[in-house]
């Protein structure tokens, strides 16, 4: 009898609010992303998403990172911690923690962020007061492989929106994090299905190279 293919394991970092973990949550609820969620885990201890994980049944863990002054020792008892859980695939949401290269590396090809910008366009923080700032008429959210580099592994998909005339970062912010919520799942979707490839520091969605949002056959 061939044997069921096993469900792709997923251990998702949060240090704060999750709601990009609910969306999550709620995909896997309904179906729509077939990833086991093995474990959530928090270096901040009153994070609200721990809470969104204990809702739903989920083991949570808390590597407060102030307990560790030094970053390589925060970084060893996050790996300790994730790797009880074999994942494959580590999944940053909201996660606000630099991580170091042996971190890094440890999951390299299996750790992916959301950042709230079009990468390469607005690194780091403060994005949406910054796209206002810069005049620009297009914002979005950009999935993408961690690599050392801050916010600028490869890319896996992105989402643009508009930026309206007298947008405040609040305005602009929640416009971005309800493109956040349908892109990350399904980002974290192809890597369950085998779907993605990096070849030359480019993704490739089933074989081919995505230019735009909108892959072959798939509505983000
Ligand atoms: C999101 O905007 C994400 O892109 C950024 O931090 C925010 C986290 O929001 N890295 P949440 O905790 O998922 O609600």
């Amino acid at each position: 009898m061939p044997s069921v293919p096993s469900r792709c394991r997923i251990v998702v970092l949060i240090s704060g609010r999750g709601s990009n973990l609910e969306a999550i949550v709620k995909a896997i609820e309904t179906e729509a992303l077939p990833v086991e969620l093995c474990a959530v885990i928090s270096n901040r201890p009153d994070a609200q998403g721990l809470e969104v994980a204990r809702r739903h049944g989920f083991p949570t863990h808390v590597i407060d990172h102030r307990l560790h002054p030094e970053r390589a020792s925060f970084d060893h008892a996050m790996m300790q911690m994730i790797d009880r859980y074999q994942p494959d695939l580590v999944v940053l949401a909201g996660f606000m923690r630099v991580l170091g290269a042996d971190f890094i590396d440890h999951y390299a090809g299996r750790l992916m962020n959301v950042h709230p910008s079009l990468l390469p366009a607005f690194p780091g923080l403060r994005t949406h007061e910054r796209a206002i700032a810069s005049g620009a008429s297009q914002h979005g959210a950009t999935v993408h492989f961690v690599t050392r580099d801050v916010d600028s592994g490869p890319i896996i998909v992105q989402a643009r929106v508009p930026i309206l005339p007298g947008d405040t970062a609040e305005t602009l912010g929640a416009r971005v994090l309800a493109e956040e919520h349908r892109i990350y799942p399904l980002a974290i979707r192809w890597f369950a299905e085998r779907r993605l490839a990096v070849r030359g520091g480019q993704v490739l969605v089933d074989g081919g190279q995505q230019s735009a949002e909108r892959p072959p056959g798939e509505t983000p």
